[in-house]
């Protein structure tokens, strides 16, 4: 606590009344610093899609140090250029690609691209969406329903002291999957936004309404809007074509972030040519230019595991054995919580999925707010106190590493947490 400020070095790893600390991992499970074993089912807030220390991608990261004799080139190479030919295959809006080192970094370019192509100065994204922590997304992420302003036009509320407010006043705030109000407030500030931001699946659990997906890239289209997926989170868990895949939709530009590292630090942004093409180097000053640099872009080890990490993904049965998993465990947890008379909904189409004590549904960040905290408090406790590693209040994550055995020691988990609840 004394020399690390709150005792973490990202606030998202607090949680009360502390967190624990780990020591080691192996598969899908986590070793605290007292040897207390857990099945993790936070996977490092994503990334871990083939659980922790996956053979090959350890070993592509062994392989890639031995042999290239550094840690790093400071120069193109061959590694980067077959990651991005990867992205640009798969991924169905990459036509090219930059890559950074984390997620925020990919959602900050995207959005000065996008005002540097379209000449506007706004971003609209949607309340309850998270874009990493920089000034321009760390807005009403997680406001409080008093500040929030009415639920078909959200107030823009900073997530954070000392953002400016000039940045509060231009950026527009819109109702998720609530199609004619997004759509009001996207015509009356056409002129002067330039993106359109959003996360396909908020936390990669709450997927757009497919309506509301169509809707949504139609007005952008419409409008000459730049239509930002940020796949930080849902690439490649929602398949290879990630979720824009998933649902049928292009957007003009994506950001991809955690399992494009293989648990390494990462991140990228790929999209239209026309668009990419403003951060080229190769154009003349005369020309939009668009800066982007990072001394550690496209870090050759972070290559090698992210291309590693996705090779197993595109082999037979892999996402069939993440997503059955999931499935196993959401049919077990349902059950239970029916058995037990206990309203919850559990929320997620397919291996990220959410705990939420309610009988009603959930589509946005306001419904998530009208959901017994309580009880998930109980729920949560009942779960890390007797092995089951969760994040506290946030989404399920399944990997390749999870079991069928870790699936009956979770369910026997969640059934004493049930009984707990309902003491
Ligand atoms: C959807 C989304 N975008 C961006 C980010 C930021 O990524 P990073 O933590 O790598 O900066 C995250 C992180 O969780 C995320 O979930």
């Amino acid at each position: 606590m004394e020399v690390i400020t709150g005792g973490v070095t990202a606030n998202v790893k607090y949680y009360d009344p502390y967190p624990i600390y780990m020591r080691r991992a192996k598969g899908s499970k986590l070793y605290d610093v007292d040897g207390n074993e857990y099945i993790d089912y936070c996977l490092s807030f994503g990334p871990l899609i083939l659980g922790h220390g996956h053979p090959e991608v350890v070993g592509a990261i062994r392989k890639q140090l031995e042999e290239s004799g550094t840690t790093i080139y400071g120069t193109p190479h061959e590694l980067e250029m077959r990651m991005a030919e990867r992205i640009t295959t798969v991924v169905p809006c990459a036509e090219s690609v930059r890559f950074t080192n984390s997620g925020l970094e990919a959602t900050m370019h995207t959005l000065r691209l996008a005002r540097a192509f379209t000449g506007r100065k706004k971003i609209a994204k949607f309340e309850g969406h998270y874009h990493g922590a920089h000034d321009y997304v760390t807005i009403s992420v997680t406001p409080r329903l008093e500040e929030a302003g009415p639920p078909d036009s959200p107030n823009s509320v900073p997530d954070s002291s000392g953002i400016l407010p000039s940045i509060i006043e231009n950026t527009v705030v819109l109702p998720f999957n609530d199609l004619d109000s997004m759509q009001t407030l996207i015509r009356k500030n056409a002129d002067d936004l330039a993106a359109v931001i959003l996360e396909p699946a908020v936390k990669a659990y709450l997927m757009s309404d497919q309506e509301f997906a169509k809707g949504l890239r139609e007005i952008t289209e419409e409008k000459g809007i730049v239509l930002i997926y940020d796949e930080v989170m849902t690439g490649f868990r929602y398949g290879l074509h990630c979720a824009q895949g998933y649902l049928g939709v292009t957007p003009d530009l994506v950001t991809l972030g955690k399992i494009v590292g293989g648990g390494l630090p990462a991140g990228a942004f790929a999209g239209k040519k026309e668009i990419m093409e403003l951060v080229s180097p190769q154009r003349s000053t005369k020309e939009p230019r668009v800066f982007h640099s990072g001394t550690y872009n496209g870090c050759p080890t972070v290559m090698a595991a992210g291309l590693a990490t996705l090779d197993v993904l595109a082999r037979t049965g892999s996402y069939e054995h993440i997503d059955g998993i999931a499935d196993d465990l959401k049919k077990g947890m349902k059950s239970i919580f029916e058995r037990e008379n206990i309203d919850a909904q559990i929320v997620g189409p397919r291996n990220v999925f959410n705990v939420l004590f309610t009988p009603h549904k959930i589509i946005n960040y306001r419904d998530t707010l009208k959901a017994d905290a309580e009880k998930r408090a109980v729920f949560d406790l009942c779960l890390v106190n007797n092995g089951i590693y969760i994040r506290t209040t946030r989404a399920f994550y399944t990997s390749l590493a999870h079991s069928s055995s870790d699936v009956e020691k979770t369910l026997q988990t969640v059934e004493r947490a049930a009984k707990k609840i309902n003491e």
